[in-house]
């Protein structure tokens, strides 16, 4: 009898637990493991942001409690980020990173008994973020562009679907929708009074000609139902800084911002005013960083593509490939990309996250937010033992 309450105990626990805590065993005993699992950029956060933070950090005003839903400059300044809601300040809470914002969203929209249809692969966040919410997460299969349409959404739609968790570029794929696919997924949510939550914290780190268009922009007839989740961890190199945000309708930005209120107050101002100038000074760092991870992207997809029994799609934003390794693990007799990936840290000393965890079977999350060297030798290693 564990005590834990029933939501407390339908929380999945980590797939990718037993590798990270394998990579940090070999690590210990003094092997070079290539992490290929990281969820952030491999950079420090552009310096004038460190210089407001640590102006802030002397600013008497910055030592108290302020207003839950995050300072008036910085919602003000949020809105400008996301123009094709023509949001109002008030329907901007700030959040700790863009996972609270998420948790806060589906805390205040779902009901147990709802259902929110999530994509996969999904970021592991989504479906626990839906049963905290006493709701059911409900996967959509993917094509094999990794991508879902308003058809497979139909197909899982019932009477308790509330919500669409959507996120393009993604995580864990990289797949990034096209402007006309993002329109006619909004269109069928409009249509059908189902809550869109938008989470584009990637919008920015897009490659190859991709480009990440706004749900808000492509399609206007979702605004009533739709819920933009964003933040500073991924465009800036701040996922330490913990701030992110959500638009809403103001119902729910209210509702969210009185759920923070019980439960964590206002987000450190120190990181307030970091993001503040953060998005006051431009996008700048973030296209120097994105030139990196293309130039990290591109030989990671040609160094994936020349292993045998490895099929991918190629990513087009984040920071993230997903390779399909259903053929190796058969080609090996492995049973499992859990397996396939405790294998490869056991024999090669590479860390890859199984698919398993973002409920893809057969395939494997390499992350290219390392350094060109490791991403080159890593690789190589891996070609090396597929062959
Ligand atoms: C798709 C997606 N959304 C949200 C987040 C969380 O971002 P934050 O650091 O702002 O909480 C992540 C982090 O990995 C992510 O991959």
């Amino acid at each position: 009898m564990s005590g834990l309450s029933r939501r407390a105990d339908a929380m999945a626990e980590s797939v990718t637990m037993a590798v990270t805590a394998k990579a940090a065993e070999l690590r210990a005993a003094g092997k070079e493991v290539i992490g290929f699992g990281a969820g952030e950029p491999d950079f420090a956060t552009p310096g004038h942001i460190v210089a407001a933070a640590e102006a802030a950090c002397r600013d008497p005003k910055a030592h108290h409690y302020g207003p839950a839903a995050g300072m008036p400059a910085l919602r003000s300044a949020i809105t400008g980020t996301a123009p094709a809601m023509n949001a109002e300040a008030g329907q901007v809470v700030v959040t700790n990173g863009a996972k609270q914002a998420v948790y806060q969203t589906c805390s205040v929209l779902l009901d147990p008994g709802d259902e929110a249809l999530i994509p996969a692969p999904y970021w592991v966040t989504y479906p626990e973020a839906v049963k905290l919410a006493g709701a059911t997460p409900v996967a959509v299969p993917h094509g094999a562009d990794l991508k879902v349409t308003p058809d497979s959404l139909e197909s899982l739609r019932t009477d308790k679907t509330k919500m669409l968790i959507f996120v393009s570029p993604s995580n864990p794929t990289g797949v990034v929708y096209e402007a006309p696919e993002i329109a006619a997924i909004g269109r069928w949510a409009a249509e059908h009074g189902v809550w869109v939550l938008s989470d584009e914290i990637y919008e920015h780190l897009t490659y190859g000609g991709a480009e990440a268009v706004s749900m808000a922009a492509a399609a206007p007839d979702v605004m009533d139902y739709y819920v933009h989740v964003n933040g500073v961890s991924k465009t800036y190199a701040m996922t330490g800084w913990r701030v992110g945000w959500l638009i809403a309708p103001s119902a729910v930005a209210k509702a969210a911002a009185s759920l923070q209120s019980h439960l964590s107050s206002n987000v450190s101002n120190v990181s307030q005013m970091a993001a503040l100038a953060a998005l006051e000074g431009g996008l700048e760092p973030a296209h120097v960083m994105r030139e990196a991870f293309d130039r990290r992207r591109l030989r990671m997809v040609s160094l994936l593509r020349a292993t045998p029994g490895i099929e991918l799609v190629e990513p087009r934003g984040a920071f993230y490939a997903f390779p399909d390794v259903s053929e190796l693990m058969e080609k090996k007799g492995i049973a499992s990309s859990v397996d396939l990936a405790t294998i490869l840290l056991d024999e090669i000393e590479i860390a890859a996250v199984p698919g398993d965890a973002f409920g893809a079977p057969g395939f494997l999350r390499f992350s290219f937010a390392l350094s060109d060297e490791n991403l080159e030798e890593g690789l190589t290693r891996l070609q090396e033992w597929a062959g």
